[in-house]
């Protein structure tokens, strides 16, 4: 049996990761690979708080917000029964829309990067990805694809604010040498971004 894989998609919001994440799962499992989606923020309690502060319900300051994260990304791997830790044990491949990544691009805009990046890197509970996939599409493509699907947009899906978080996120991956991070060109067709997916992470075990 092939070693289950942890696979972290990110990119930014109007990129295109729910299409890509289906589409790369319903491959995996017409292969006979056992996958488990799931996301950031949570479903957990973390998750709905950092839902109020996204919608800009509830105002935190960057660094709180960089903690809720993280206290939400460790009940993310190490929840009994449906965390990441427990499904990669039981030889699950679990994909996930977004991780530690997105904190480091999206707070450490407006708080301490090597803080952030710190605290993410180096606890103990918190999994590192064997690949992190990179949806890159440039900002304007996204901004209107916001436009054209939501009725309201989150604090950081502001039109000045996208082209400066793929700035950031360059900058994240250009400080991780030791991670296996993909940036995979998503301006396309959907089957043929698919396809460069499924090569990125093909030779991946
Ligand atoms: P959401 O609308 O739930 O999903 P998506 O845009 O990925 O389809 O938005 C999640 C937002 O949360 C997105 O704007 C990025 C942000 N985010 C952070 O700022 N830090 C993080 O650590 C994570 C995981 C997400």
């Amino acid at each position: 049996m092939k070693k289950p894989l942890f696979i972290a998609v990110e990119g930014l919001d109007g990129s295109g990761k729910g299409t890509q994440i289906k589409m790369l799962a319903s491959r995996l499992e017409a292969e006979g690979t056992k996958v488990y989606l799931t996301s950031e923020p949570t479903q957990f309690t973390t998750g709905g708080l950092i839902r109020d502060a996204l919608s800009g319900l509830t105002k935190r300051t960057p660094a709180e917000l960089a903690g809720l994260f993280l206290s939400d990304r460790i009940a993310h791997c190490q929840s009994p029964g449906v965390g990441i830790k427990c499904m990669l044990e039981s030889g699950v491949t679990v994909i996930t829309d977004r991780y530690y990544y997105s904190s480091f691009a999206y707070q450490g805009m407006d708080t301490d990067l090597d803080w952030v990046m710190n605290a993410n890197l180096n606890c103990p509970d918190i999994i590192k990805p064997d690949v992190c996939i990179f949806l890159d599409v440039p900002s304007d493509v996204c901004d209107s694809r916001i436009e054209s699907g939501r009725a309201s947009r989150e604090i950081y899906e502001k039109r000045e604010t996208i082209e400066r978080t793929r700035q950031k996120y360059f900058e994240v991956f250009s400080k991780l040498p030791d991670h296996n991070i993909k940036i995979v060109n998503a301006v396309g067709d959907p089957e043929e971004i698919a396809e460069r997916v499924y090569e990125a992470i093909n030779n991946v075990q």
